[in-house]
């Protein structure tokens, strides 16, 4: 057995990649699964999302073979649950990889021999198309797009969904369309059902049926270092990711 290594991929920043890497993550880890969460945003939310230990090596470390993997994998409060974090060192990587020759196989390099440890390898990328996504992209097998349901949403699609074809035509031609999840949904708004039908009629069962609701639970958990099962297992946040994580697992 070998992992499933799953990218969540969206230049747009703020809408939901990281908290459906979290905790998305964290539920299917409950139902039995062996996950492990990269973190490969110099940001580092993931990591404090999983209250991971800022003292410890991390991604960049491993890249810049100041740490093995193994060294920098870390436990969390979940069972289950591996985090390699990252932190601002990261942002370092886009300026040194610019010109090296295959930058964009460092991070698969890293992750491919950590396969027969887990069913599956969450990567969180940062909001942009630079060479940390391009390197998140070309170790994965799947993407998933999450995607806020708001007008702009629609408008990076285009170049979203032609870097990922270039992507499949080029460094990663084994790489599919995972799915889409919309997150922050706010049924209230004509908009956001205006979206949630144009995309699904567009991408149709490419769209996963578990919607993530706007939900101020899941934007407070960050805070305490945990994933939203671990802080309110019953809101509608919580409901809506293990609903999510049932389809991904049962999508395979
Ligand atoms: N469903 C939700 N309901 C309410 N708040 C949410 C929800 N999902 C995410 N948030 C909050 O919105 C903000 C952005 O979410 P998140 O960090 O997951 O997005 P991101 O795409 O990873 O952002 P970035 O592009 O900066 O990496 C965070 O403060 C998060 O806690
Ligand atoms: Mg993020």
């Amino acid at each position: 057995m070998s992992a499933q290594i799953i990218v969540f991929a969206n230049q747009k920043g703020g809408v939901g990649k990281t908290t459906t890497a979290v905790n998305l993550g964290a539920f299917m880890a409950e139902a039995g699964k062996r996950i492990l969460l990269v973190d490969f945003d110099p940001q580092g939310n993931l990591s404090s999302s999983v209250g991971s230990d800022h003292n410890r090596a991390g991604i960049y470390e491993v890249l810049a073979e100041k740490s093995t993997a193994e060294a920098a994998l870390q436990t969390t409060g979940v069972e289950n649950l591996t985090v390699l974090s990252s932190d601002i060192n990261l942002s370092a990587l886009n300026v040194e990889l610019i010109d090296a020759e295959d930058k964009e196989y460092y991070l698969k390099d890293i992750l491919d021999p950590l396969r027969p440890n887990y069913d599956y390898i969450f990567i969180d990328c940062p909001p942009s198309l630079g060479v940390l996504t391009l390197n998140g992209l070309a170790a994965a097998d799947k993407v998933i797009i999450p995607m806020q349901c708001e007008y702009f949403a629609l408008e990076g699609m285009t170049l979203l969904l032609r870097t990922i074809k270039s992507v499949q035509e080029g460094v990663n031609k084994d790489l599919q369309l995972g799915g889409i999840v919309f997150t922050m949904y706010d049924s209230r708004t004509n908009l956001a059902n205006e979206v949630v039908q144009e995309v699904t009629s567009y991408f149709k069962d490419k769209v996963f049926r578990s919607i993530i609701p706007r939900n101020v639970k899941l934007s407070e958990a960050p805070s305490h270092g945990v994933p939203i099962s671990k802080y309110d297992r019953s809101c509608q946040g919580a409901l809506s990711y293990k609903n999510l994580a049932v389809e991904v697992i049962a999508r395979g």
